[in-house]
């Protein structure tokens, strides 16, 4: 027993900026954000909170599945961003929807949609009836720097659900950590405490590019790879193939290490950047609403973030 998807649901802030938005904050252009990653515009939180995206996207997923909030045993949200450290942001979302069941909060980066559904599948082989709300869900607009034009042009805010329920359509998941601070971090509360006399760290989130690139590429292709393997099954059974959405190079050159065509690998990375957590949740979403997923189909999913984290996973489209 695994689980099947019942519904999807995902919700984005209402501002847009563009890359020419940005040119007028930081030394940069709407040519080399496009050539560079392939990221056209994103969505911004301005007057939206994250928990009030996750709140939609949660609200839109369950309409999607048919099922009641009273329904849910157990909300999941996977975010690095949430509005409290307490309460958890999947906390605030149980009593906004009315349900009554445990709520709590994972940090696995941009891969916590996958590690959501590793930790689901896990309870639905101890709890098959159960229903389980997965949100993945992140407003990087508050982790970076945006005087830092490394980075602040590579993000965008949203969020993206799925509701679970019982079924056999997940037919293999593997989730991954190499775990190393280095590549990229964000800090955490600072706090005030009189007797710490450490460094002054940096406030916002800090990247190496290359190395991050380098091992999201590798990473996409052996955890794809690998989940194939899990699954008995060759990679030209794939119909969809559902990337994080980080870079469009970082795609390109996976989909060409696996030789696989791109035609079959879907991106929205062009309108909304790197959404973190929220990114493999909304193609998702917008892909079932497009009628793009037929009943049978195979996607996997893949996702790498800091941490290091990796997860990947191959689906049977059943809805
Ligand atoms: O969810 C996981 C999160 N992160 C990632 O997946 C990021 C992975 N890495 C990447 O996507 C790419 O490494 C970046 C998009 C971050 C950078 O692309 P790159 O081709 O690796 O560029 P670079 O870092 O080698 O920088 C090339 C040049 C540098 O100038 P110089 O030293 O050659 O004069 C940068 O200062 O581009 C400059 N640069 C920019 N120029 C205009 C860096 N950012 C910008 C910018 N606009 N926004």
């Amino acid at each position: 027993m695994s689980f099947s998807i019942l519904g999807t649901g995902s919700a984005l802030p209402a501002t847009i900026i563009t890359n020419d938005d940005l040119s007028r904050i930081v030394d940069t252009s709407d040519e080399w954000i496009r050539s560079r990653t392939g990221i056209g515009q994103r969505r911004v939180c301005t007057t939206e909170t994250i928990t009030d995206l996750a709140y939609q996207a949660a609200v839109a997923a369950l309409e999607n599945s048919g099922c009641r909030a009273e329904e849910l045993n157990l909300i999941i949200c996977a975010t690095m961003t949430a509005d409290d450290a307490t309460p958890s942001m999947a906390c605030l979302l149980q009593q906004r929807l009315g349900a009554v069941c445990a709520a709590f909060d994972i940090n696995a980066a941009c891969t916590g949609f996958l590690y959501a559904m590793d930790i689901a599948a896990a309870y639905f082989s101890r709890k098959p009836d159960y229903k389980i709300l997965i949100v993945g869900a992140d407003a990087m607009s508050k982790a970076v720097d945006w005087q830092d034009r490394s980075t602040c042009v590579l993000f965008g805010d949203g969020a993206g659900a799925a509701v679970l329920g019982a079924g056999n359509d997940l037919l293999a998941i593997e989730i991954g950590a190499n775990g190393n601070r280095s590549p990229l971090y964000a800090p955490a509360m600072a706090g005030n405490c009189p007797f710490r006399n450490d460094v002054k760290q940096s406030l916002y989130l800090v990247m190496d590019g290359q190395e991050v690139f380098r091992f999201a590429v590798t990473a996409m292709a052996q955890t794809i790879d690998r989940v194939l393997q899990k699954a008995g099954l060759a990679k030209e059974s794939l119909t969809w193939i559902l990337p994080h959405q980080a870079n469009i190079r970082i795609i390109d050159a996976a989909i060409h290490r696996m030789k696989l065509p791109g035609e079959i690998c879907l991106t929205n990375i062009e309108q909304y950047g790197n959404t973190s957590a929220a990114c493999v949740a909304i193609l998702l979403d917008e892909s079932n609403r497009s009628g793009k997923f037929k009943k049978g189909d195979l996607l996997a999913l893949t996702a790498f973030g800091g941490g290091l984290t990796t997860g990947a996973c191959i689906l049977r489209w059943n809805k």
